[in-house]
């Protein structure tokens, strides 16, 4: 393992909503190293995602560079997982210590490499701190929950996510209100996005198909709960194509179903250039992700989401999604809504504006590299 100089932080990744949120840190940590900045950084994948569909095409998309420590640890239970990432995580931090630990998000990775930096004097930082569903059924709410009982310094993208840092005692000087690095990658990349190559065979128009994504255990870990919402959409969906990029979990399931909707076209997960524009150019997008949420808000593509919580309420009271819950017979009104033209217009949240890694840079530079 290099040995990188000091003052440095650590910047965690391991699965793929990670690495659109560090994308932006980095860049604005070069930049800053080009003007004469002296904070460095050691990138540490943890090899919770693997495939290159997953992983690799984000990091060359992306520019980010290739990391300086891959864990490995690859696919398991979230005991697992967390205890695979825990061991190589400290074995990194025993080989050369770092100043600080940055988290992003709440995946798994995001919580074991927390825990293990602060148990090794090691302070934490963690973006997208303070967001909450309430619903502890789902694996992020502990991880967001745990990383944020034992985070040192706290970058939110909303104001209610201070306020939920807050009423749990942490002062208002570790808290900053930065913005949403996923959607600085997103304006960065606005530019460069381009259609995948299925865009002609299909002869896909704009406005004129549907996206759907499905990954969550809840709604793809059954063969009858995914068959039923696939067969939900399929006959509510107006005869449009529907691109359904299919996530490896949600792979394994589809293998075991006997029939699908006959315009309901499964691809490999995209990467980041092609799902984009496949999200731009939409008549709305059906998920149960919470990133693409935001994705769409900024682009004002309607987007129904199949969860009964979210964590990004922003993206309902300003953006352009709904909550339907996890029955697809709660589509019907909406859709109906969206092929009538009276879906809301929605507003962009405050600082999601392309410079949230800046700001995030800035303040780790006053607080570490004066
Ligand atoms: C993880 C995150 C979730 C995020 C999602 C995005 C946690 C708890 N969950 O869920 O928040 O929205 O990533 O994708 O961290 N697999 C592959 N190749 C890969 C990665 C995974 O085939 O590169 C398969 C494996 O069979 C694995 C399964 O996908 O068992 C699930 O992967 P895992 O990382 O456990 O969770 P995700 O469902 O991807």
């Amino acid at each position: 393992m290099d040995t990188i100089a000091s003052p440095f932080i650590d910047i965690i990744a391991g699965a793929r909503p990670n690495f659109m949120k560090i994308a932006p840190i980095i860049q604005a940590m070069e930049a800053r190293k080009r003007q004469g900045g002296r904070l460095n950084y050691r990138l540490v994948h943890t090899g919770q995602h693997y495939d290159a569909r997953m992983s690799g095409d984000f990091f060359t998309q992306l520019s980010i560079p290739h990391p300086h420590v891959n864990l490995e640890v690859g696919s398991g239970s979230q005991a697992e997982q967390t205890a695979a990432i825990m061991l190589g995580y400290e074995r990194v931090l025993h080989a050369q210590s770092c100043q600080l630990c940055l988290v992003v998000g709440d995946v798994t990775s995001t919580m074991a490499c927390a825990i293990v930096a602060q148990k090794c004097l090691v302070p934490v930082a963690h973006v997208e701190a303070g967001i909450r569903s309430g619903d502890w059924g789902m694996p992020e709410e502990i991880n967001r929950r745990v990383t944020d009982a034992i985070t040192n310094f706290f970058f939110t993208t909303s104001t209610m996510a201070n306020d939920h840092i807050r009423n749990t005692g942490v002062d208002a000087e570790r808290i900053f209100f930065v913005g949403n690095t996923m959607i600085d990658t997103l304006l960065a990349n606005l530019p460069r996005l381009r259609p995948p190559p299925f865009w002609e065979s299909l002869a896909l128009q704009p406005r004129s198909y549907l996206v759907l994504t499905l990954h969550r255990p809840s709604n793809v870990d059954s063969s009858a709960t995914l068959s039923r919402l696939l067969h939900t959409i399929g006959a509510q969906s107006r005869g449009l194509p529907i691109i359904f990029p299919v996530h490896p979990r949600t792979a394994k399931m589809l293998r075991s179903l006997d029939s699908l909707p006959e315009h309901l076209h499964l691809v490999e997960p995209q990467p980041y250039l092609e799902f984009n524009h496949l999200v731009r150019h939409a008549k709305a997008v059906i998920t149960d992700s919470g990133g693409i949420t935001e994705e769409t808000t900024v682009l004002g593509i309607p987007c129904l989401t199949l969860r009964n919580s979210t964590e990004r309420p922003e993206t309902i009271t300003l953006g352009t999604n709904e909550l339907i819950g996890t029955d697809p017979a709660n589509l019907k009104p909406y859709l109906d809504r969206l092929f009538a033209g009276q879906w809301k217009q929605g507003e962009i949240p405050e600082k999601w504006d392309g410079k949230t890694g800046e700001r995030i840079v800035a303040i780790l530079e006053r607080l570490y590299a004066p």
